[in-house]
């Protein structure tokens, strides 16, 4: 049985005062889309189409290609937006499953409910429903005396009775396909204007088929978002719904509500996240580790037992028994092998730092690969740009860089080599040579 999913995107969402598609509006890094296509991607098992209307260019630049497009040029209406699918998917999927771009709290769980439910149900239509104590703007079920749906009546159209009803149209469905597409014809232009995919329920009674509701466990879930104060509430569920997964699986997160964790992220048991932790995009935190508070972690892979406090990470890997900062920062290409140590106001780019190498109090290593135990003393610095260009510093293993040391680059220093405090290295150093001045002159052989 084949079950493709059609998500409604081609809404504008004026209420949220925005130049972006209301549906690119992010939540902890992923266009609030993005978490519609991904779960009915899981529940469904199939690429999901998307339905675009207003800047729909900019919808597909973002969301990119892991989809199929159709395009709704005026929005006619939910039923009319489905309509648009027809062409792609007649006679490809068994069932529909319809979902909505500005939904992004579904759960795979609830779909999967609902699907499951359509599956094992004769008639046309299953429709999920959620009770709730404010009705406002949502479609009615209205069911008869025997609890059978007969309706689902939207707001503006609903008599004095029907508004009183409490059991709401979330607007999710699952639908027999063949049965579907035929029927989508016969919807009528509504007083509004538009056409109503909810009409399709009364097409169904009318043809003595049967339609199903099924009510969600947690109607929260069904928040969609119209403004940025929805924006933030549903930001504040996802973000708890990740922590409280983490916590779940080992993590200690020690103030919940300062820690954001998108959901490219992974993390190992008995790390430790203290308040103010970000970790963003394709991150990996392994196990035993202490990071923050005051920290963001973003696209970087890190090692087991690390420890990083009041530090930016950005691009980075981290071996295991790693420790950064206060005031650390590290950007793109930084590669720290086991056992480093660095202090406050280090910056690290585009550089290898060999194991147990430390370098402890504000340096800057740029374009730079860094043997073993080497010492980096107080404000050494990687003079890695010559204003037009960057170049390279090597450095060997068991290096000592006297504090203030200002490499020159390109720059080679041989293993063991030393600079003295204050030198401008501006020449390849032999091994096991100190060297001292500005520029830098050797002074003796070292042993
Ligand atoms: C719809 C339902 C209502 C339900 C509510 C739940 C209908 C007629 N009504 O009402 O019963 O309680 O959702 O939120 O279905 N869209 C398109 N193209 C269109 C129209 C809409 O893509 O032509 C998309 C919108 O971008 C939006 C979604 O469909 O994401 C819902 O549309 P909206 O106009 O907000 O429907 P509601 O009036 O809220
Ligand atoms: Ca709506």
């Amino acid at each position: 049985m084949k079950i493709t999913s059609v998500i409604l995107a081609a809404g504008k969402g004026t209420r949220m005062r925005s130049s972006l598609p209301k549906v690119l509006h992010p939540i902890l890094g992923q266009p609030m889309l993005w978490y519609a296509i991904e779960t009915s991607r899981a529940v469904t098992q199939a690429t999901p189409v998307v339905v675009v209307g207003y800047d729909a260019e900019q919808v597909r630049e973002v969301v990119g290609d892991d989809v199929r497009y159709v395009l709704q040029e005026e929005q006619l209406g939910t039923g009319h937006a489905v309509q648009r699918a027809d062409s792609v998917l007649r006679g490809k999927a068994d069932y529909i499953l319809v979902t909505y771009g500005d939904m992004p709290l579904v759960s795979e769980d609830t779909l999967k409910s609902l699907v499951n439910a359509q599956q094992a149900h004769d008639g046309p239509i299953s429709v999920l429903t959620a009770v709730a104590d404010d009705p406002r703007g949502f479609g009615r079920i209205v069911r008869d005396a025997d609890g059978d749906v007969l309706a689902i009546v939207e707001e503006a159209l609903a008599t004095p009775e029907q508004l009183a009803i409490r059991e709401l149209n979330t607007g999710v469905f699952c639908f027999t396909a063949d049965w579907l597409w035929d029927a989508l014809d016969r919807i009528e232009l509504s007083p509004k204007g538009e056409y109503y995919l909810t009409d399709l329920v009364e097409i169904a009674i009318s043809e003595g088929r049967s339609v199903q509701a099924i009510q969600v466990e947690d109607p929260s879930e069904m928040i969609g978002i119209n403004t940025r104060v929805h924006l933030a509430e549903a930001t504040a569920m996802m973000q708890q719904r990740i922590n409280q997964k983490w916590m779940l699986d080992g993590v200690t997160i020690q103030d919940p509500q300062t820690v954001y964790i998108e959901p490219g992220v992974t993390i190992g048991r008995d790390t430790v996240l203290a308040p103010n932790t970000h970790l963003r995009g394709e991150t990996h935190i392994g196990e035993a580790c202490i990071v923050g508070p005051n920290t963001i972690i973003q696209d970087s892979q890190m090692g087991n037992r690390c420890e990083v406090l009041n530090s930016v990470v950005e691009g980075a890997v981290i071996e295991d028994d790693v420790d950064i900062g206060p005031f650390g920062h590290l950007r793109k290409g930084a590669h720290l092998a086991s056992g480093v140590h660095m202090g406050n106001f280090g910056e690290v780019k585009n550089s290898y730092l060999g194991p147990g190498t430390k370098m402890g109090h504000f340096s800057y290593l740029g374009d730079a690969t860094i043997g073993s135990d080497v010492n980096i003393g107080a404000g050494t610095i990687t003079c890695n740009y010559d204003g037009v260009q960057k170049h390279p510093t090597e450095i060997g293993d068991e290096v000592f860089i006297g504090s203030d040391t200002m490499l020159v680059a390109p720059l080679k220093l041989g293993h063991g080599a030393r600079t003295g405090a204050g030198a401008v290295v501006t020449k390849d150093v032999k091994d096991k040579t100190l060297v001292v001045g500005m520029p830098a002159r050797a002074i003796r052989k070292l042993t």
